[in-house]
């Protein structure tokens, strides 16, 4: 096992004091209906009689409070899985926490999803898999899944939460990215999140078939600039780029155990949903420390802190602060070292190798889905 670093210090050895949280992504459950083959879940999915109760969320969402967190994704799998949906809504409320529901819309019914409103959620966020039904219902693995959604979004305007719409972009279904802004415009959404698949975990065992070409890439960013400019001051438009295909990777996360966190249904306590593929780091559980101890003291929080951890080329480069060396995900899978700097960045040395791999699979002539499935008994 690696050393992780107790103390994050600067490039002149002095300290830095972690920030605070702004929010917490609560995955309540790994169950779900669909079985995306891009899914941000860990390959090893948490069982049901291991994840947390009501009772353990809501301590868990004071203490995120008391953090100074000020809003909760309560999201999944898929968090309607959870009978007790409403109770864990209901804790966060109490807590004080601003309450957004991430949902595929699938299992929620109309009386469900007004108990829900009534717990305390302010927000929903909707994902689609697709602009018609053939698409949503392959890429999502259940059929059906579009006219569940389609009716879901309905329920949403009339009860009148703030809608949100999540859209999932890749080779196969970028050529409608137009078209999926337009639908979200028509549900009446104020943001969408035009997310490209990052491949790690499930996502990476689909390479071959979502991995976008360059041209896409190029026109999703046309797009979706076309868009902002369009639909200011109506719908905000937050974008996700194909960063295999760009010249600086994305700042993960803000920055690695800056803004934001994630609690697993089992309450171990990561910093960002794909941590856990950097094997040799250990995560703390909130069965056991209180989530700002873990926060401002645990390894796994500090280890990517500041900027002595960073190799060069990071260390003597004026983005060090911008993209923060980019996702420690995305080096662990394509460098093998979660400290290397990311490879999508024109400045690593694997960036040619990386880019030749990303036209490879780009270029590959298959449709075929590995889907996201729990195993039996989960
Ligand atoms: Fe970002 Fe590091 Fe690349 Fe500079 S060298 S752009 S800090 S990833
Ligand atoms: Fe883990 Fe980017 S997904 S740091």
């Amino acid at each position: 096992m690696k050393d992780q670093q107790s103390q994050p210090r600067d490039l002149d050895g002095n300290p830095v004091t972690p920030g605070l949280p702004m929010a917490m992504l609560a995955e309540v459950t790994h169950r779900c209906p669909l079985a995306c083959p891009y899914c941000s879940n860990p390959v090893e999915l948490t069982r049901a009689n291991a994840e947390l109760t009501a009772d353990d969320w809501g301590r868990v969402f004071r203490q995120a409070a008391d953090l100074g967190v000020l809003q909760v994704h309560i999201s999944g799998g898929e968090p309607g899985a959870r009978r007790d949906l409403a109770q864990i809504v209901a804790r966060a409320r109490d807590a004080g926490l601003y309450v957004n529901l991430i949902t595929s819309g699938i299992g929620i019914t109309r009386e469900r999803l007004e108990e829900l409103d009534r717990a305390g959620v302010d927000h929903v966020q909707l994902s689609l898999q697709g602009i018609r039904p053939d698409m949503a219902d392959r890429i999502s693995g259940h059929p059906g899944s579009w006219d569940k959604k389609m009716g879901f979004a309905e329920w949403v305007r009339d009860i009148g939460f703030p809608l949100t719409i999540n859209a999932v972009v890749h080779r196969q279904n970028l050529e409608r990215l137009p078209d999926m802004i337009a639908l979200a415009e028509t549900l009446g959404a104020r943001r969408i999140e035009v997310a490209t698949v990052q491949f790690h975990g499930w996502a990476d065992l689909n390479r071959k078939a979502l991995m976008p070409t360059r041209e896409q890439a190029a026109f999703a960013r046309a797009v979706v600039n076309d868009a902002r400019i369009r639909l200011r001051g109506r719908m905000v438009i937050d974008y996700v780029p194909a960063d295999h295909h760009a010249v600086f990777p994305k700042a993960c996360m803000g920055g690695w155990g800056s803004t934001g966190l994630n609690v697993a249904p089992d309450g171990t306590v990561l910093p960002c949903h794909a941590a856990q593929t950097i094997a040799w780091m250990r995560f703390e559980n909130v069965r056991d420390r209180d989530l700002g101890e873990i926060w401002r003291d645990s390894d796994s929080f500090n280890a990517f802190r500041g900027t002595a951890w960073m190799p060069e080329p990071c260390q003597s480069c004026d983005r060090k602060t911008v993209d923060f060396g980019g996702c420690r995900c995305q080096a662990m899978a394509l460098a093998g070292d979660a400290r290397a700097t990311d490879p999508v960045c024109s400045l690593s040395p694997l960036h040619a190798q990386v880019v030749a791999r990303a036209e490879s699979d780009a270029g590959a002539d298959t449709a075929d889905l590995i889907y996201r499935r729990m195993r039996k008994g989960d």
